[in-house]
């Protein structure tokens, strides 16, 4: 018996990373899937983004676990292609029960240099990306009665981060965007959450602009970023968290176990929210 068997799940930034491992968990615990990435970059994020080979990846492995699974281009800024995705899944899969509103991207440059087009992909990503998955699904959860939303925030939602402001907004506004939806779907039996993660072994912090920015130049390393995180967590022996810590939140947040909790933003950090901060701008 799996904690989801029957239910089918939608999930937005699932070729990879947090997506991936939350879409793999959710098919062991019984989910069918319905897979949605980007196909194509987005001009201002400075790392690559997923692949069409990504997608078919993740899908592969989920049909491995012999789990059904619709696998789609979805870009969370089209209203008109999420919607597509939410009519694939009712039909070929029966309905949706758990959405997953992960798709995000980071960016780093100082407050006063970020460009109006910069600001503008990255909001309309980050927080409108998630308010048109759940604006996508609403109308068929309503319908039914049920159903389950969990966003992907991140510390940054509850916390700022230097260099980051564009991110820290939209995270923040992810926070608050969840509420909302938590209050207004309560009446209908749906549930809003979100998982708050830490610093979390993907592309992002492999990426060669996190290495380079933790170490204060050219030439960043892993090493640097893992002895960076190991002092963001508070628990014993953590640096990077696993993917797999996220997804392990999303399923309980996703299942009946969780069936009278909504509204919350549960941090997934190793205990970094636990600690008193730190000033990494010393004034000069
Ligand atoms: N890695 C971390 O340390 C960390 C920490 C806190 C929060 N997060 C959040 O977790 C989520 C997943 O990030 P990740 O770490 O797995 O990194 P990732 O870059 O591997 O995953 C993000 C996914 O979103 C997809 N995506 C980007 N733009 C999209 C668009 N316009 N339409 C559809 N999909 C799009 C990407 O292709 C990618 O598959 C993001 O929301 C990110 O902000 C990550």
């Amino acid at each position: 018996m799996g904690l989801l068997d029957g239910r089918v799940a939608l999930i937005t930034g699932g070729g990879r990373g947090i997506g991936r491992a939350t879409a793999l968990m959710l098919a062991r615990e019984g989910a069918d899937i319905v897979l949605t990435d980007l196909d194509g970059a987005v001009e201002t994020t400075p790392y690559p983004l997923a692949t069409r080979d990504d997608l078919e990846q993740t899908a592969q492995e989920i049909r491995g676990l012999g789990r059904r699974v619709v696998a789609r281009h979805a870009d969370v800024r089209r209203q008109d292609e999420l919607d597509a995705a939410v009519v694939a899944g009712i039909a070929e899969l029966g309905g949706i029960d758990v959405v997953f509103a992960n798709a995000g991207v980071w960016g780093v440059r100082p407050f006063w240099e970020i460009s109006e087009t910069e600001w503008a992909e990255l909001q309309d990503i980050t927080l409108a990306g998630v308010w048109r998955t759940a604006k996508a699904v609403a109308p068929h959860m309503i319908e039914r009665g049920s159903g389950s939303i969990v966003i992907t925030a991140s510390i940054n939602g509850l916390e700022p981060s230097a260099g980051s402001a564009h991110y820290v907004a939209a995270k923040h506004g992810v926070v608050g965007l969840m509420r909302n939806i938590a209050l207004e779907l309560a009446p209908h039996g749906i549930r809003c959450n979100a998982v708050c993660p830490g610093t979390i072994d993907t592309d992002i912090t492999n990426s060669q602009v996190v290495r380079d920015l933790i170490a204060g130049g050219a030439g960043g390393t892993r090493a640097h970023v893992e002895t960076v995180s190991a002092h963001m967590a508070a628990l014993k022996g953590r640096n990077l968290l696993s993917p797999n810590a996220i997804a392990g939140a999303v399923l309980w947040l996703a299942s009946d176990l969780a069936s009278e909790v909504t509204g919350l933003a549960i941090p997934v950090d190793g205990g970094h929210m636990l600690l008193p901060g730190f000033n990494p701008l010393p004034a000069a």
